[in-house]
């Protein structure tokens, strides 16, 4: 049995539209994967009761209790191995997970941690990319899934969907039509990898 962690800080539509994909494409009698855990680092994020809905266990690492710590994140990436270490996890998926995650964290779990980003990278790295792509003018934005390295949206490139950038565009209006997109691609990609596994 191949377990997949699912790491979240809010609404959590793209690990909804994972959830659904791998009931509705059978995950756990094609490929012998099962959807162990859905965290999230924000108490308030409301994918954890759709989650818990579905029947899944859930888990929250709040990020904010280790603020006292001498290395906050250190002490909160060390909360996150020990809550995903009973799980041995195949594959963790970051699907709109905001917190940067060290070496430390990322080392551990080398080739196992997969993330979703709403740009066509390497072009806008980081946050408010949609508006950085409108201010750039480019004319296509898009998502891309990608392996996670020690440098932040750097990793290798898994798939992408481009989304045209239209004129008078906002940057609201384009994120919903990536997001839409987003939902396609991710399932998709974790699809792939699975059939790569599979023995
Ligand atoms: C998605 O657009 C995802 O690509 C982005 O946050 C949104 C989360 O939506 N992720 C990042 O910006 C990561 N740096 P969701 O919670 O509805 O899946």
């Amino acid at each position: 049995m191949k377990n997949i962690a699912i790491l979240i800080s809010g609404g959590g539509s793209n690990m909804k539209s994972i959830i659904k994909r791998s009931q509705k494409a059978q995950w756990l009698k094609r490929y012998q994967t099962q959807i162990g855990l859905v965290l999230s680092n924000d108490p308030l994020a409301s994918g954890i009761d759709w989650a818990k809905g579905q029947g899944l266990s859930t888990a929250i690492v709040d990020h904010k209790n280790f603020l006292q710590e001498e290395n906050p994140r250190r002490a909160f990436e060390d909360a996150l191995i020990h809550t995903l270490e009973p799980l041995a996890p195949d594959l963790i998926v970051l699907a709109g997970f905001m917190r940067i995650l060290s070496p430390h964290f990322v080392s551990r779990y080398t080739n196992k941690l997969m993330n979703i980003h709403p740009s066509l990278l390497p072009a806008f790295t980081g946050l408010h990319t949609h508006q950085r792509a409108i201010d750039a003018g480019v004319k296509f934005a898009g998502a891309s899934v990608h392996w996670v390295s020690d440098v932040v949206d750097a990793g290798q490139i898994i798939d992408q969907a481009v989304v045209p950038i239209l004129p008078g565009d906002t940057a609201s209006g384009l994120a919903s039509r990536v997001l839409t997109q987003e939902h396609l691609l991710y399932p998709r990609a974790i699809e792939n990898w699975l059939k790569t596994q599979a023995t």
